[in-house]
């Protein structure tokens, strides 16, 4: 089952969470008409297999929840024994859901949104990064968004999930480095995606997916440390970033807001 593949040195292999919709989804796409090799993770294994059935590459399909520690661990020996290392591991699998900050009643949500979109990179690198070390190369991709930039009110959970991914991957970025890995963070401004499918409030500047995908590929090709895209957006981000707190929580408490939803 996991015999080892023979491949040339120039074939790209790209292992990508959170493959079967959206931005993993497109990836995995534009990344097979590159003609590389897939490693493609999500729970919804019909989605994954309807996508590898449309591919003329090989790919590998894992039906894993990321926050499965073992199960990715395993995903990923069985990836690196039959292709070897590959070259880019891109954690992308991701939740978002409207949460209250001060409600008992969201403690679960809030700890299970913080499971699979901070623990859920860390276990879908961890794996990979011993082998990374051993070849001196190789490149770990984590998908943040603008919504780690500031606290937003009613997406506590979301917003505190990627804050501590942007800080995460940072401290990851500066310690890969002398290992010759290279770590990017990519923050996205809004793409249309099934996760934005249902917001019924403006989203300034958003982007096809397909776009969306192709530029965040340009900026893994150009092994950026920290990018926000679309570039409209990062102004915005950096103006975030800089205002004082009384100037944000005015702006912000009268910002879009996610519908409140708990998840299991
Ligand atoms: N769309 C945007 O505007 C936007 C903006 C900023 C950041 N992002 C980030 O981009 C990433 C992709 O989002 P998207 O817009 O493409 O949303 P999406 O279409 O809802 O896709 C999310 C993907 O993550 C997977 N996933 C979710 N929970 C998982 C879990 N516990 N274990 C394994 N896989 C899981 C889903 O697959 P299964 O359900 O099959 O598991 C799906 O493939 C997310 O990290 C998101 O936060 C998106």
């Amino acid at each position: 089952m996991s015999e080892k593949i023979a491949i040339k040195n120039n074939v790209l292999k790209v292992f990508i969470t959170g493959a079967s919709s959206g931005i993993g989804e497109s990836l995995a796409r534009q990344y097979a008409n590159q003609g590389a090799i897939l490693g493609l993770v999500g729970r919804r294994l019909e989605l994954l297999s309807k996508i590898k059935s449309k591919m003329n590459v090989p790919c590998e399909i894992y039906a894993i929840d990321v926050t499965d520690q073992k199960g990715l661990q395993k995903a990923a020996n069985h990836f690196i024994k039959k292709y070897g290392a590959p070259d880019i591991v891109i954690a992308n699998a991701g939740v978002s859901t409207g949460t209250l900050a001060g409600e008992k009643e969201d403690l679960h949500t809030f700890k299970r949104v913080i499971e699979i979109n901070l623990y859920g990179v860390i276990h879908t690198f961890l794996p990979f990064i011993e082998a990374f070390k051993k070849k001196r190369s190789g490149q770990l991709i984590g998908i943040a968004s603008v919504a780690g930039i500031r606290g937003l009110p009613g997406s506590g959970a979301y917003s505190t999930s990627k804050a501590a991914l942007i800080n995460y991957l940072e401290s990851l970025r500066i310690e890969m480095k002398p290992f010759g890995i290279h770590v990017t963070t990519i923050a996205p401004g809004y793409i249309h995606t099934p996760m934005t499918k249902h917001n019924r409030y403006t989203m300034p500047f958003i982007l096809d997916v397909d776009v969306a995908v192709s530029r965040f590929i340009k900026a893994i090709e150009s092994k950026k440390g920290f990018v926000i895209i679309p570039w409209q957006m990062n102004i915005v981000g950096t103006i975030m970033k800089l205002l004082p707190s009384f100037v944000w929580d005015f702006l912000a408490k009268g910002g879009p807001k996610k519908i409140r939803k708990m998840i299991q």
